[in-house]
């Protein structure tokens, strides 16, 4: 199966397998070019103003992008240099690595469910669970030999910023600060590097099709040159072009849940092209597997009834996972 990796081939056009059927393909030439997704500068001495604009963009896209975070723009860079070393690894070094077992706590596979799909996607990844990190650091891999030491350096830091993100959004939500970070628990932390090569037909096919997050909160590192990353609003795809140093941060389904349907886990996609590959590196804090997600009283009050029912986030996510990736919002299920 490792033969399927992308990365380790050269394409001159795609196999029939990647091809979307006509009326699910990305139409690249109706997307709008500049997404304005909401950039919320961290280093502000104004609390007040960060927490509002927070409140607004996760009400109204869903998404914003954050500057002056705290983690140092060398590490960006050597995290982003090394996703694109492993990538280019010899083939017989990744298919050590290769599984499509989804329940595996480091795998490098491709597109997204290849067990599932019937369809695949333009994309190859590595996903690593990142946390408690002692766990997890020993079976990552030693090639590139800094992969240890940068990508766990990276995790810590993109941990303290997604915590501290947690903290905005629920004094946004007029919660205490520390209440979704108490309810979601000790969050599990998974990291997915993403390599999409060059397509030589990108109107026919996928980086990743429309989805939303299963998780709280997802911190994505963009290729800082090659744009790929759309997100849905108001009946259109968005491009969300890279900014340097930024990071592009989105609710996911269980804040969505959480803040009782306020907060939108909006869809996106990654779409491919011709010119350039393209890598991005998305961090998810996840809820512990038994957690009660269920919205705090105050946002049930004032007559907005829960919108969905009580669940655990185990239950979600095995939900999540049996379904192809891009069907129904997968909280309609759980209404
Ligand atoms: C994702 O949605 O997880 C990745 C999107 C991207 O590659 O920009
Ligand atoms: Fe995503």
């Amino acid at each position: 199966m490792a033969d399927m990796l992308l990365s380790t081939g050269v394409h001159d056009t795609i196999p029939s397998n990647y091809v979307r059927p006509e009326n699910e393909r990305p139409h690249l030439d109706h997307v709008i070019a500049d997404a304005n997704i909401p950039v919320v500068d961290f280093g502000a001495s104004d609390k007040s103003q960060i927490i509002s604009q927070i409140e607004k963009a996760c009400r109204l896209y869903g998404f914003f992008q954050v500057v002056n975070h705290g983690i140092d723009a060398q590490l960006i860079k050597k995290v982003l240099a090394i996703t694109l070393e492993f990538f280019r690894l010899p083939p017989e070094e990744k298919a050590k690595l290769y599984s499509d077992d989804p329940a595996k706590k480091i795998r490098l596979s491709t597109s997204f469910n290849v067990r599932k799909e019937t369809v695949h996607n333009w994309r190859d990844y590595l996903r690593l669970h990142c946390y408690p990190l002692e766990e997890f650091v020993p079976d990552w891999p030693s090639n590139p030999s800094s992969f240890k030491d940068v990508f766990g350096s990276y995790c810590k830091q993109v941990r303290q910023l997604g915590l501290r993100i947690l903290g905005i959004i629920s004094l946004s939500l007029g919660l205490e600060e520390e209440y979704l970070v108490r309810v979601l628990g000790e969050q599990e932390q998974h990291m997915a590097m993403n390599y999409y090569p060059k397509c030589p037909e990108p109107e026919l096919t996928y980086g990743l099709p429309a989805h939303t997050d299963p998780n709280a909160l997802t911190i994505l590192l963009q290729d800082p040159h090659v744009s790929g990353l759309q997100v849905h609003k108001d009946g259109k795809w968005i491009a969300v072009d890279p900014k340097p140093n930024a990071f592009v941060i989105n609710i996911g389904d269980q804040l969505q849940a959480l803040s009782n349907g306020r907060y939108k886990s909006v869809w996106h996609r990654a779409v491919v092209n011709s010119n350039k590959e393209r890598m991005s590196v998305a961090s998810f804090l996840c809820p512990c597997n038994s957690v009660l997600i269920s919205p705090p009283e105050k946002l049930i009050a004032d007559g907005s009834p829960a919108v969905y029912r009580s669940y655990t986030y185990d239950e979600y996510y095995k939900k999540f996972w049996s379904r192809n990736l891009d069907q129904e919002h997968c909280l309609e299920l759980f209404k």
